[in-house]
């Protein structure tokens, strides 16, 4: 009995030491201390049957490898799992775990690419307030209380009254209503491009209830159309692709004289007509020389300076992108990783 426990204590040893995984360590647990047939446990359960004079001395042994196994065990157990955490930590060559990487959003794409556009040829960055005065919104953009024009920015009052000598607050309809205020800065000349958030009461595939838009405004001496179109021109190229023209078409707006609509030339069909555009041409937006009555209004002398607006939705504009299928300007804000994912 003596010589067994023996036999089992040094192929215990020998085993354990050759085994480095903990599926294995168990095996062996099992195959020595298992309740049914460990090869320890039956000795221990065999106790019953040893002679009284050997009993205590075989009874001893036997318990006291069973101690020292649990105690291997558990020791290779901690070994395993200790070596288990350090190799995850210094094998550097193990790939990284990728984390999804999200990207900014198309309206904000856009707002960057534009103001990068313009900021390359003088134009400041700007950006007026979301809640604003009647005032601006309106009455210093040649259209005063009642004008029949202002029907057409379907406003967001937030006022029923005026609070103030500058009227009521709106949600601002339009990025118009930065003109006056970037004037009231008196720096001249200006070159500003204001980017905001806009609001009217519209809601369909082309139109949201929110929306967001880029104004230029230029004010300097001896302003003509003909920078007008230029800059139109090289927005177009830029933000297009080299191949696209703008156009101005007469129009009318309250501060604008003349007023013209701005359009680009058709991605699609090069110019030649297509079922995408008006016989080779997607309308953009509103332009026109700035209103002397708007110059008055923010200060500047009509007579000295001159200068030119213009302005349009940053969705819409960049909807027009060739290659990009939008269909529906609600789509930009339903957070729809499905669609946000294509770009
Ligand atoms: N603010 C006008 C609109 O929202 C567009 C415009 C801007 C027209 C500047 C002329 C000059 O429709």
């Amino acid at each position: 009995m003596k010589q067994k426990i023996q036999q089992i204590k040094e192929q215990f040893n020998e085993e354990i030491s050759k085994i480095s995984d903990l599926v294995k360590l168990a095996e062996l647990e099992i195959r020595y201390l298992g309740r049914k047939a460990g090869e320890l446990t039956q000795i221990l359960r065999g106790l019953k049957t040893v002679p009284a004079d050997q009993k205590k001395e075989i009874g001893q042994l036997a318990n006291q490898l069973k101690q020292e196994m649990v105690e291997k065990i558990e020791t290779a157990k901690k070994v395993i799992k200790g070596q288990a955490i350090s190799s995850d930590w210094l094998d550097v060559t193990l790939p990284g775990v990728q984390w999804p990487q999200g990207h900014l959003h198309l309206v904000t794409q856009a707002i960057s690419e534009i103001t990068e556009i313009f900021e390359h040829v003088g134009f400041v960055r700007r950006r007026y307030p979301e809640v604003e005065w009647d005032f601006y919104a309106f009455e210093s953009l040649n259209m005063p209380p009642d004008h029949p024009a202002r029907d057409e920015w379907e406003t967001f009052f937030i006022d029923p009254k005026p609070v103030g000598p500058k009227g009521q607050r709106v949600l601002t309809p339009h990025t118009s209503s930065g003109q006056v205020r970037e004037m009231e800065r008196k720096h001249l000349p200006i070159r500003m491009i204001n980017i905001s958030k806009c609001y009217r009461r519209q809601i369909d595939v082309s139109h949201a209830p929110m929306f967001h838009q880029f104004e230029g405004l230029l004010i300097d001496k001896d302003v003509t159309i003909a920078h007008l179109k230029g800059t139109l021109d090289y927005f177009a190229k830029q933000f297009f692709g080299p191949d696209r023209k703008a156009r101005i078409r007469p129009f009318h707006f309250q501060f604008t004289e003349p007023s013209f609509e701005v359009d680009v030339s058709c991605g699609l069909c090069g110019g030649k007509g297509c079922k995408m555009c008006k016989a080779g041409w997607l309308e953009l937006g509103g332009a026109g020389m700035v209103h002397p009555n708007v110059l008055k209004a923010g200060g500047i002398d009509p007579k000295k300076y001159s200068g030119f607006a213009f302005g349009w939705g940053v969705e819409r504009t960049y909807m027009m992108k060739a290659g990009l299928s939008i269909p529906d300007i609600r789509m930009l804000y339903q957070s729809d990783l499905r669609f946000l994912n294509q770009f």
